[in-house]
């Protein structure tokens, strides 16, 4: 008697049924609020000068180190799967204190740039700026006394910028971390003759475990010592809007919160807080542990990467770094 009086009280009550616009996959479509689309990728690309043809990478499977002829084909499956824009990662035949091969005219980087603008005008073309994969000791700036010395490493920023602005690159991506980076780079940009050159700064980079397959893919790990006297501590938030702050009033144009996934709550409060375009990088580590699981047969790797890119989104980036870049436009291309 008991039961049935509340089985009729709880019919009447049930006013809000959120299932109504769940029951029919097109009606689910009309009410999705984020949608990935492959416009929103950036895709990683590692180019290696010392490669004769292309050597994939252990830890991070599909992912190659790129000799320079492998470039045309690269960009051609790109373009194809309409992603927006790749982000250059140079290795270089020589490395040394001052990181020269990361300014040179031919450089790897530079010469990456010029051959990805040959095969696809179009392409925008994302330069990393960093010098650690062009240091011997493997730290983002030069070393002095046992320590990065940061407005020395400015200059070094500052001619690189122009030196990959020179070579085509449409954006330039600082992601040393060094104080007043941004200012450094926008004033060489700009005597340099590149005021257009766009500036997408890792405002709120951490240092972070989640690099480890990068560092052997791009063989750019610290010989002593880490990362974390200019890298930010993961348990700060406020300091990150503090950076993003920052950069935004140095001039950048884009800001970006790296890592994604561990982060989420530092994109969602940067896409309130800010009116520039937001960049997630969803970074090698992520990336290699979807990998491994689905290897394993522990995880479905397309509808986990699919899951973890909305997230992102979902959380406030306008900008997803990722190297799911291409499986995941094929794999909206095949949802459609
Ligand atoms: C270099 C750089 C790193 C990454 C991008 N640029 C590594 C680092 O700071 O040690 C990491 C990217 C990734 O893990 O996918 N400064």
């Amino acid at each position: 008697m008991k039961s049935e009086l509340y089985e009729t009280k709880l019919k009447f009550a049930l006013t809000e049924r959120p299932r109504r616009l769940r029951k029919l996959p097109l009606l689910r479509a009309l009410v999705q609020e984020t949608r990935l689309s492959a416009a929103d990728f950036v895709y990683p690309i590692f180019v290696d000068q010392r490669l004769a043809k292309r050597e994939e990478i252990s830890s991070m499977p599909e992912i190659y180190r790129l000799a320079m002829k492998d470039i045309p084909a690269e960009i051609e499956e790109v373009k194809s799967l309409e992603i927006s824009a790749v982000l250059v990662f140079g290795l270089p035949d020589q490395k040394n204190p001052m990181a020269t091969e990361a300014y040179a005219w031919d450089g790897v980087v530079q010469q990456a740039i010029r051959a990805i603008k040959k095969a696809a005008p179009e392409l925008i073309v994302v330069a990393d700026l960093c010098l650690c994969e062009y240091t011997d000791h493997g730290h983002c700036g030069v070393v002095q006394g046992g320590k990065i010395d940061n407005d020395q490493t400015l200059e070094l920023l500052s001619k690189t910028a122009v030196s990959q602005a020179e070579a085509g690159a449409d954006i330039v991506a600082p992601s040393g971390m060094m104080d007043g980076q941004v200012k450094a780079i926008r004033t060489g940009l700009d005597e340099g003759g590149f005021a257009d050159t766009t500036i997408m700064s890792y405002a709120a980079k951490y240092a972070s475990s989640f690099y480890g397959p990068f560092r052997e893919a791009a063989e750019c790990a610290p010989v002593w010592g880490d990362r974390r006297s200019y890298q930010m501590d993961p348990p700060n938030r406020r300091e990150a809007l503090k950076e993003i702050a920052m950069d935004i009033d140095q001039g950048a144009d884009i800001v970006m919160v790296k890592p994604a996934l561990s982060y989420l709550d530092v994109i969602h409060a940067a896409r309130a807080e800010f009116q520039v375009p937001i960049a997630a990088y969803n970074v090698s580590g992520e990336y290699a542990m979807v990998k491994a699981a689905a290897r394993n047969g522990w995880l479905n790797e397309r509808s986990i990467a699919l899951e973890i890119l909305t997230g992102i989104k979902r959380a406030g980036a306008d900008i997803i770094i990722t190297y799911f870049a291409k499986q995941a436009s094929r794999w909206l291309q095949e949802n459609k």
